[in-house]
């Protein structure tokens, strides 16, 4: 069984609780992050660590626990649990108060939990066989950049994917692709340029797509980083995502028309293998 992080505190899973009064269950009212495991090792903890503050600072929360402190608990989590290849699931929330729309007093405090997730991340049926991927509306707020708990939408969209006998959706405003329900989504034109959408608040801000594309810079690949149709993704040569627990992952299939070959297009696979070889080499 499990130990779960649960305020500075290492529990059971029968004995991690939180309370039916905190924030983050009642109003979604909180931040997360996952941090990829390799090798025992944690995959880019800093861009992690700071992409938290940034969200926590976005929705008035400051983060009370220092980065050390954040590292130390993480690498326990590691070692307590043997975690050898899989994730850290991290959430914060601004805590337990009488359910209020206003915030409680600042000095409130705060709900930190993390546990481990054991899941094959090197080895991956998807990354060999490709992702078949449908296109809805983005129906999410307007702070994406912002890594909330609030995934219902994101949720509703891939069960609506998997109704449809594919893997995931990608998300559309105005005609245009936002990015996946829990993934960066790029495109390989005719020409060999990375497509993928710029960053604003329409999009998180990927730890794994800032790394892929200083993997594709240095292989001297273009890329283009801004917002492309879905038709333009249908006739391109290759398409993929990028997240955390995916890494690269090649994408075959849009709407139910196959993408270049219909199969896993050489660039994916490329940077799939680059990525991995650098995360190993820097990992923590
Ligand atoms: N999801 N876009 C969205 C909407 C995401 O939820 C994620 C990550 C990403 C990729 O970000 P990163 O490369 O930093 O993992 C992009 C995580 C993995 C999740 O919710 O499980």
């Amino acid at each position: 069984m499990r130990e779960i992080y649960v305020n500075g505190q290492y529990l059971s899973e029968e004995n991690a609780k939180v309370s039916v009064f905190d924030r983050g269950f009642l109003f979604a009212d909180g931040i997360y992050e996952v941090t990829s495991v390799l090798d025992g090792r944690l995959i880019d903890f800093d861009g992690h660590f700071e992409r938290l503050e940034r969200s926590m600072a976005a929705i008035e929360m400051k983060l009370d626990i220092k980065k050390e402190a954040l590292l130390e608990m993480h690498r326990q989590l590691l070692v307590r649990n043997s975690l050898n290849e899989g994730l850290i699931y991290l959430q914060v929330t601004r805590g337990a108060a009488e359910r209020d729309f206003a915030f409680p007093p600042v000095n409130t405090k705060k709900t930190i939990v993390a546990f481990t997730q054991e899941k094959s991340l090197i080895k991956s049926k998807d990354a060999k066989r490709g992702l078949k991927i449908i296109t809805l509306e983005d129906m999410r707020w307007g702070m994406c950049d912002v890594k909330t708990v609030q995934l219902l939408y994101p949720s509703l969209a891939k069960m609506q994917a998997k109704s449809q006998g594919a893997d995931d959706a990608w998300l559309m405003r105005d005609g245009l692709i936002t990015e996946g329900t829990s993934n960066n989504a790029y495109i390989v034109t005719n020409e060999g340029v990375i497509v993928t959408r710029d960053l604003s608040p329409q999009i998180l801000s990927g730890i794994t797509r800032k790394a892929v594309l200083q993997c594709a810079k240095d292989l001297q690949i273009k890329i283009e980083e801004r917002a492309f149709t879905p038709e333009e993704a249908a006739n391109a040569k290759e398409a993929f995502v990028t997240s955390a627990t995916t890494f690269v992952m090649p994408v075959i299939e849009i709407d139910g028309k196959a993408i270049g070959k219909g199969e896993p297009g050489p660039i994916a696979k490329k940077l799939r293998e680059i990525y991995i070889e650098e995360s190993l080499k820097s990992a923590i």
